[in-house]
C-alpha cells in the first residue's frame, strides 16, 4: 500500500503548476472547480501549503456576483476545445477581470473540502486561520446558487449546461438532446486527439455542448435570461448533494470560528428548505432511488445512475430511504461480476463501461459512495467500494476511469481517458488513511 500511495503523491505534484493542479497532462490543462478540491483534499495529507494555495487560486477566480467557473484558464495552449476563445467570459459584466474562463460552474464541493481539509490537519489551529480567511467566498458563492439559480424558491438549484453536472456525457442526458436540434458545429476537437474516441463523447454530443453555450453567451452568461432560455435547465441530485453537504460544513466551521451568527441562521434556512424539497422532488419512490429533474420541460428525468446514490453523502435520506438507496445500488450495480460502483445503471441498455460517464468507475464517486454508505452504518459494503476503488487502481494505474466488468481485468486496458489523473490518486490516498 505504501508503494500505492507514494505513486499516487507523485501523479500529484507531477501535476501541480505552481498555484494549482491540472486534473492531468495534455486532456486538461487548466484548472477545473471540483477537480481542485478534491485534489486539494489528497494534498492537506502531505502537503498542506499546496493543498491550501489550490482552494486560493480557486476562490481567487470568484466573479463579482460570487459564481465560480468551471474552468479557469491559466495558460495559453491550443491542446484543449473549446477553449477561452470559444467560452469568452468577458462577455458577463459580472467575470473576472484577472482569470479568463468559462461562464458555467460545476459541482460546489469547497465547502466539504475546507472541513475535509481541517479534518485531516495536523495543525488544526493554523488550517482554522487558513479558512477563516476563505470561508466567506465559500459562503458567498452559495449566495450566488440560491440567489440566481432557483427561479422557483425550492430550495434546489438548477444547472444549465451537461459540463456543470461533473458527469459530462450520462445517460440521462440523452433525453434533453432529444429535445433539442442544433446546428452542426465544424471544430477541430483537441480531446480525441489525447484519448480514443470510444472513450469520449460523440461529435454530435458535443453540437449540442456548444449550443447551449453560444445561447448564455448571446444573453452575456446573465442568469435570468438563461433560466428562460437555456433548453438544458436541470435539478441535478449529485449537484444538488454536494452543494447541501457543503451547507452543512460552513455551518460547522462558522460555529468553530464564532461570531458568525447571520451566516449560520442563513445557512440552516437554506439547508432545511434544500433538504426538504429534495426529498420531496428528487425521490422517485417507484425507482427507489433520487433522480434528476427537467425543469425546462418539467419532467423528471427516471434513469439510475451512480448520482442517485450520492445523497447518502450529504446526510439527506431518512434510514428507509438510505435502505432502498442500498438495494437497489446492490441489485443492479453489485453483482460479483461488477466492480462498484457503475457510472450509470449497468441493467439499462445505454450502459456502456468503456464511455466516460455512460458506465465506467469513477473514483470521486466511489469516494462520495464509500462516507455515504459509513455515514448510515453500510460498513461492509462500504468497505467494498474501498477495497474495489484500490484494486482497480492497482490493476490499472491512476486513470480517469476504469471498466466495471470485472472479467475484462484479465485482458489489461481497463483504464480508461487521462491517465495520473489528479484526483484518482488525491482521493484514493484520502481513503487509505481514512481518519474519518
Ligand atoms: C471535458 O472537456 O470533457 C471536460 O470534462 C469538461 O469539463
Amino acid at each position: 500500500m505504501e508503494k500505492l500511495q507514494n505513486k499516487a503523491k507523485s501523479v500529484l505534484n507531477k501535476n501541480w503548476k505552481d498555484g494549482f493542479s491540472v486534473p492531468c497532462a495534455n486532456l486538461y490543462p487548466f484548472q477545473w472547480f471540483w477537480d481542485s478540491g478534491f485534489i486539494a483534499i489528497g494534498f492537506a495529507h502531505f502537503d498542506m501549503p499546496k493543498a491550501e494555495k489550490e482552494i486560493e487560486t480557486l476562490l481567487d477566480s470568484q466573479w463579482d456576483n460570487g459564481f465560480i467557473p468551471h474552468i479557469i484558464f491559466h495558460t495559453e495552449t491550443d491542446s484543449y476545445f473549446p477553449g477561452p476563445d470559444f467560452h469568452q467570459s468577458d462577455l458577463s459584466s459580472q467575470a473576472s477581470k484577472k482569470y479568463k474562463s468559462t461562464g458555467m460552474t460545476q459541482p460546489p464541493v469547497t465547502g466539504f473540502v475546507l472541513q475535509d481539509m481541517y479534518r485531516i490537519s495536523k495543525d488544526k489551529k493554523a488550517t482554522l486561520k487558513f479558512i477563516e480567511g476563505v470561508i466567506d467566498k465559500v459562503y458567498f458563492n452559495h449566495k450566488y446558487f440560491y440567489e440566481n439559480r432557483d427561479p422557483k424558491n425550492e430550495g434546489l438549484v438548477y444547472i444549465y449546461h451537461n459540463w456543470e453536472s461533473g458527469t459530462d456525457n450520462s445517460p440521462i442526458w440523452d433525453d434533453i438532446w432529444s429535445t433539442m436540434d442544433p446546428p452542426e458545429y465544424s471544430f477541430v476537437r483537441r480531446d480525441t486527439s489525447h484519448v480514443d474516441a470510444s472513450q469520449r463523447p460523440s461529435k454530435r454530443e458535443y453540437d449540442h455542448y456548444l449550443h447551449i453555450i453560444d445561447i448564455a453567451k448571446a444573453h452575456q452568461y446573465r442568469d435570468e435570461k438563461i433560466a428562460e432560455l437555456s433548453p438544458f435547465l436541470v435539478q441535478d441530485p449529485l449537484f444538488n448533494t454536494m452543494l447541501i453537504k457543503s451547507n452543512q460544513s460552513l455551518i460547522d466551521l462558522y460555529q468553530l470560528i464564532g461570531n458568525n451568527e447571520d451566516k449560520i441562521q442563513q445557512l440552516k434556512e437554506w439547508q432545511d428548505k434544500a433538504i426538504k424539497s429534495f426529498n420531496e422532488k428528487l425521490f422517485d419512490k417507484d425507482l427507489g432511488v433520487y433522480i434528476h429533474y427537467d425543469l425546462r420541460n418539467e419532467k423528471p428525468l427516471r434513469h439510475i445512475s451512480s448520482s442517485s446514490f450520492s445523497p447518502l453523502f450529504a446526510n439527506i435520506p431518512s434510514k428507509e430511504q438510505a435502505a432502498s438507496l442500498v438495494n437497489v445500488m446492490m441489485e443492479k450495480f453489485g453483482n460479483d461480476d461488477q466492480y462498484l460502483c457503475a457510472s450509470f445503471d449497468p441493467t439499462s441498455e445505454r450502459f456502456n463501461p468503456k464511455k466516460y460517464w455512460r458506465g465506467p468507475v469513477w473514483v470521486n464517486l466511489n469516494w462520495i459512495l464509500y462516507y455515504g454508505l459509513k455515514n448510515y452504518g453500510y460498513v461492509d459494503i462500504a468497505q467494498r467500494v474501498k477495497k474495489d476503488t484500490i484494486e482497480i487502481i492497482e490493476k490499472a494505474g491512476f486513470y480517469e476511469y476504469f471498466d466495471s466488468r470485472k472479467e475484462e481485468y484479465k485482458n489489461g486496458n481497463t483504464g480508461y481517458g487521462g491517465n495520473d489523473f489528479s484526483w484518482s490518486a488525491a482521493l484514493l490516498i484520502d481513503m487509505l488513511q481514512d481518519n474519518h
